[in-house]
């Protein structure tokens, strides 16, 4: 193995064969050489390659068959064919069948080598723009996002995508997207035919509950008029998703799990064992951990769900998307709404970004409609959001009008940077995105200076953490 990727050089004349590698060598490629087709196999199974010369004629068969077998497995390796001279109907046929260009024999190196230069430079690009292209995915699913910390949850859930765990549990807090995440891990499964069904633990009476569950018997309660199937049943080999799952009772609690352990369940009122097919997804925005600790939740359902935990992060610890949500729901919404919007002013999108977002992404989604219906000119503006992240100060964001005039002494730029990124920490009480609030910069912008001014805490882990994310 040559220690780059490598250029493979067929062909059965030994001298051009020696000459080209030399060239190839002293221009900083990594030449391979074969004289067969066998040995052309052989080496591109070991090498990594990033480009190739065949020459047409060779003693075990055609450079032309070398070409459409290693166009076949890699569109993009770059493949340069050495032709007969004069001869028009194969460089017509090479060319179609995928070579990235053709030399006439006989060929001057430097030809050759000019060839050789373009066949890389475009096959580097295309892997360039692939990559680019692979990173500008940001999303999963419906879901956008390309901070490390929801990475981390994309990650896990495309491994979870073979899986089929039989439950898994989403944790977050409310709006920042478990039911979408729930949606993603269905659709993306070996079960995405077979039906979704979702049920809110909320507020439903534990009778009610039990026979949306399990169904009931005709006659197994008061109401109970008619047989009724259950979620479990009707799901089929499908996903079962409980929302809110903090909130069912102790007593479904325990009928909940032995369905799942026992994998099977009877209607209530009913004799008959139903065989448990579907795989149940959970979420809630409690802390089921203290949940358990409190009594409220069973200790043996919250290990049984708890195997494959995927949580979902607020937003606010997620850097960067708050911006490229904002940007995707503008867009989205004046597309939906029929309002002629073409983006958001940057100052807009900064108090946005550096916002906490109690709420989440339910919460800047509600903000984003709201100016997206407010706004009069063909972008949002700062106006147009509500009070508390438009500000009441100063109107302002800017300098320009406001109460700052440059005293005629001149000021220490620098210094004052200083203090007014402290007073700020002092009155939000180190509440950084409400300090960068007051400062009209992005959360971002304040910790870069934070730094810059020695004000973060070195040695104190999630600081530097946050830190080496942004
Ligand atoms: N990563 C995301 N990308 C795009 N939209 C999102 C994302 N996360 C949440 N949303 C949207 O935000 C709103 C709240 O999400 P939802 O899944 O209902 O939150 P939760 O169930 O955690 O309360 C929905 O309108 C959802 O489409
Ligand atoms: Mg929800």
């Amino acid at each position: 193995m040559t220690d780059g990727p490598a250029v493979l050089v067929v062909d059965d004349e030994e001298l051009i064969r020696w000459s080209l590698a030399e060239e190839l060598r002293s221009e900083g490629y990594h030449p391979v050489e074969a004289g067969s087709l066998e040995e052309a196999r052989t080496l591109a199974a070991k090498e990594h390659l990033e480009l190739c010369i065949f020459d047409v004629r060779l003693p075990d068969g055609s450079g032309v068959d070398l070409l459409r077998e290693f166009r076949e497995r890699d569109a993009d390796l770059p493949i340069v064919m050495i032709t007969g001279h004069g001869n028009v109907a194969l460089a017509v046929e090479v060319t179609r069948l995928g070579a990235t260009e053709y030399i006439p024999k006989p060929f001057d190196l430097t030809e050759m080598m000019l060839a050789v230069e373009r066949a890389t430079k475009s096959s580097r690009r295309a892997r360039e723009l692939r990559a680019l292209r692979a990173r500008s995915a940001r999303g999963y699913g419906s879901m956008i996002g390309e901070s490390p910390a929801m990475m981390r949850v994309f990650d896990l859930l495309s491994r979870l995508e073979d899986a089929d765990a039989p439950t898994v549990l989403i944790l977050g807090e409310s709006g920042t997207g478990k039911d979408l995440v729930a949606r993603a891990i269905h659709a993306r499964s070996k079960r995405r035919d077979e039906p979704f069904l979702e049920v809110d633990c909320t507020g439903l009476s534990d009778t009610l509950m039990n026979s949306e569950l399990f169904g009931h018997e005709r006659g197994s309660f008061t109401d109970a008029k008619t047989r009724k199937l259950g979620l479990f049943e009707v799901a089929g080999k499908g996903t079962i998703f409980l929302d809110e799952i903090g909130e069912l009772s102790l007593q479904t609690q325990g009928r909940l799990l032995r369905a799942l352990e026992n994998r099977k369940f009877k209607r209530v009122g009913g004799t008959t064992d139903i065989e448990v097919k579907a795989r149940v997804v959970a979420a809630t925005n409690r802390d089921l951990a203290a949940e358990v600790e409190a009594g409220r939740f069973r200790q043996d359902l919250y290990y049984r769900l708890a195997v494959i935990p995927v949580e979902v992060p607020a937003l606010r610890d997620r850097h960067g998307d708050a911006a490229l949500l904002v940007q995707h729901f503008v867009r989205e919404l004046s597309r939906d709404l029929g309002r002629p919007l073409t983006g958001i002013e940057p100052n807009a999108l900064a108090r946005l970004d550096g916002y906490d977002w109690p709420g989440n992404v339910r919460e800047l989604r509600n903000v984003v409609e709201r100016a997206v219906i407010l706004s009069r000119g063909p972008t949002i503006t700062v106006a147009d959001l509500p009070p508390e992240l438009s500000g009441g100060r100063t109107g302002g964001h800017s300098l320009s009008g406001g109460p700052f005039r440059l005293p005629d002494e001149g000021i220490n730029l620098a210094e004052m940077e200083h203090d007014l990124v402290l007073q700020a920490l002092e009155r939000t009480d180190n509440n950084q995105s409400a300090a960068a609030r007051l400062l009209g910069i992005g959360r971002y912008a304040l910790r870069y200076r934070m730094e810059k001014l020695g004000l973060l805490k070195k040695g104190s882990a999630t600081e530097e953490g946050a830190l080496a994310e942004a």
